[in-house]
């Protein structure tokens, strides 16, 4: 008797032990939403994002809130053009031939809304801004043509056409619940830590081969639709790819890129690849063959350039290589110490 109701009390202990973890649980998924709880779940893979920033995570306008008339209808055309570029300006575009055959979309994922898949939240809010790159103020169009002559390897499109006046009609339109200044949670890419070696293009190719290669084709190429007016998987390296002049080029933004939405699927929530995966994989694709691009007006005051643009001269001894492919954090100390002795 005496051992059975000890017995009992064990047990209903261990029943009640489990009933208030699973109240905890249920609890915490309705306060704090089940997103959260999936991040503090998941592995070391994860994107370190506070939960404060996930709370307030940019949330783009929907369709139905289109404005009636001439003014939808521009809207919506821009985004057409920003999901479907190659079937209106790639080599057989319907309106014009200006681009490479890739999609905006490929790399502003979900029309640009995507949290962390490089979306358009921060446009109208911060633009026209200056940009160190130019040395000049840019005006959104300056900036899309930016992404037209380098990421799609094209040419400008003319400020003045229908199809800019669409893109950013949309780009305006999908930023307009943005306070002007800001930059939203979400906006943009993840900032993933930098390694303390040099990103491995060997260790790249292996990841490239495993998880990449399946889409991307084992020489980069992508996949054409059947009708090739433009790719199912776009091109990563090789002549129809981005140029070296393009925001990818860079290692951190590739591998900020990639780590939240690569393989296509992933999410800075639900990432696939571990962060030396990310910047391997990235010095691996960045090393192959791709369009060139005159880049001599760039950075303009060269103390501007960021860490990790792959061409010199610089302010500092570090030498191209270091800056394309790390490691990194002895450029970031160095330039720190730099900016303290200027106050000193
Ligand atoms: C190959 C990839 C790629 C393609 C394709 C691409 N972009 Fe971009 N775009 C980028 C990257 C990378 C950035 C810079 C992100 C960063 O520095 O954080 C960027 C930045 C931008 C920005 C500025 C965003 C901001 O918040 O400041 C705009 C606007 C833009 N792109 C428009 C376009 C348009 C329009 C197209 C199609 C004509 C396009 N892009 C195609 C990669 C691409
Ligand atoms: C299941 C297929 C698939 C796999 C696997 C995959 N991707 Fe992608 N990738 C895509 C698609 C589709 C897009 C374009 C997305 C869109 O247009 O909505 C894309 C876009 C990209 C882009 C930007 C556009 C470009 O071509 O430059 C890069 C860079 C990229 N992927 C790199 C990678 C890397 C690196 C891996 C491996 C870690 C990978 N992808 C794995 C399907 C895939």
């Amino acid at each position: 008797m005496e051992t059975n109701s000890k017995h009992n009390r064990t047990q209903n202990r261990l029943i009640g032990g489990i009933l208030i973890i699973m109240g905890i649980v249920l609890v915490s998924t309705l306060i704090l939403g089940p997103t959260q709880i999936t991040t503090w779940f998941t592995s070391s893979k994860d994107v370190s994002i506070s939960p404060k920033a996930l709370e307030e995570l940019w949330k783009p306008p929907t369709l139905s809130q289109l404005p009636a008339g001439e003014a939808g209808k521009l809207i919506t055309y821009g985004r057409e053009l920003i999901v479907n570029t190659s079937a209106y300006l790639g080599p057989k575009g319907s309106v014009q031939h200006i681009s490479n055959g890739m999609n905006c979309q490929n790399c502003h994922l979900d029309a640009g809304t995507k949290p962390f898949g490089n979306n358009y939240s921060a446009v109208t809010s911060t633009y026209p801004k200056y940009r160190a790159r130019s040395g000049v103020q840019e005006t959104i169009e300056k900036r899309v043509n930016d992404c037209f002559e380098r990421s799609l390897n094209g040419k400008a499109l003319d400020e003045e056409s229908y199809e800019m006046k669409a893109i950013v009609a949309y780009v305006k339109w999908l930023g307009s619940n943005v306070p002007r200044g800001t930059s939203p949670q979400g906006a943009g890419l993840v900032e993933i830590p930098f390694l303390d070696r040099e990103a491995s293009s060997k260790n790249g190719e292996l990841v490239y081969e495993e998880k990449c290669a399946v889409c991307h084709g084992k020489n980069g190429e992508g996949i054409m639709l059947a009708d090739s007016t433009a790719y199912q998987y776009p091109p990563v390296w090789g002549n129809n790819s981005y140029n070296v002049g393009a925001g990818l080029y860079r290692l951190s933004r590739f591998a900020g890129y990639v780590k939240a939405n690569m393989p296509f699927g992933a999410t800075y929530n639900r990432p696939q690849i571990t962060d030396e995966e990310a910047w391997d994989v990235a010095a691996y694709v960045n090393s192959l063959p791709r369009p060139q691009k005159d880049l001599h007006s760039d950075w303009p005051d060269i103390s501007k350039k960021p860490i990790d643009h792959p061409f010199g001269p610089y302010t500092d001894d570090f030498d191209e290589t270091q800056h394309k492919l790390g490691p990194f954090k002895p450029i970031e100390k160095k330039q720190k110490l730099s900016a303290k002795s200027k106050w000193q």
